[in-house]
């Protein structure tokens, strides 16, 4: 049973210690485009993907394995990088691109928020995308639960806390809990304010913003989608697994 007056939000990947995650459930969101891209990878079948903190940590694991089962992919700034072999479009992670294989995944906020998490209980990833299904399995947690906005470089980002609002709001059945922490009442009053919305205030997000001078609005439009799949995206060892999968 969740105790909504415990659940806590972080805005951006520093603004908390690793510590303050031990014992707790963390929910990782990167709504552009990190997060998205991971359920997108698993729904079409990609074995695990390995978050990592930066290009010498991609660069190190990919050096040791097997270049046919292993892509390397990621971007910095929204970009892709040079050798890599994917981006962080979600539309790059096809099933006849990603079926069976594992990705080294490094980003310029997402995977390294996901890094910081690695001390929690227990950790999984949000996007619209698989909304239903974080909240379903949040329902079944009896740790703290700790919503972990990967936000960009330090500074939140609107999407993300949006995220988190629609997560509270639905363990809350829309009701904000009496005792609730600050960081729930932003997000949750955030969601609420914008939820008939959520597809035309993320295109004014910055992060959306910097995404249009690069690649136009396809990507947003994507990551902006509700419950598209029930896919659960969870840490073991490491690597980024379907749960129960
Ligand atoms: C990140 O990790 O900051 C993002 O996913 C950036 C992006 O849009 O590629």
């Amino acid at each position: 049973m969740v105790n909504l007056e415990k659940i806590d939000v972080f805005f951006s990947l520093n603004s908390f210690t690793e510590i303050e995650l031990r014992e707790k459930t963390s929910v990782v969101i990167d709504v552009l485009r990190a997060s998205s891209s991971i359920v997108t990878a698993l729904m079409n079948g990609a074995d695990a993907i390995i978050p990592v903190a930066d290009m010498g940590e991609a660069s190190k694991i990919a050096m040791n394995v097997d270049s046919e089962n292993y892509l390397l992919c990621g971007e910095k700034d929204g970009v892709m990088i040079d050798g890599y072999d994917l981006g962080n479009s979600p539309f790059e992670y096809t099933k006849e691109v990603v079926a069976n294989k594992k990705l080294i995944f490094n980003t310029t906020n997402g995977t390294k928020a996901i890094k910081k998490t690695f001390g929690s209980s227990n950790v999984c990833v949000a996007a619209f995308l698989n909304v239903s299904a974080v909240v379903e399995f949040l329902k079944t947690q009896d740790t703290d639960i700790v919503l972990v906005c990967a936000g960009w470089k330090g500074r939140l980002a609107f999407e993300d806390i949006l995220l988190a609002g629609n997560i509270i709001y639905k363990l809350s059945d829309g009701k904000l809990p009496e005792k609730a922490r600050d960081g729930v009442r932003v997000a949750f009053t955030l969601y609420d304010t914008y939820k008939d919305n959520i597809a035309a205030i993320i295109h004014q997000s910055n992060h959306a913003e910097r995404l249009k001078t690069l690649i136009g609005t396809d990507d947003i439009e994507y990551c902006c989608q509700t419950d598209i799949t029930d896919v659960l995206p969870y840490l073991n060892e490491g690597m980024i697994t379907l749960k129960n999968g």
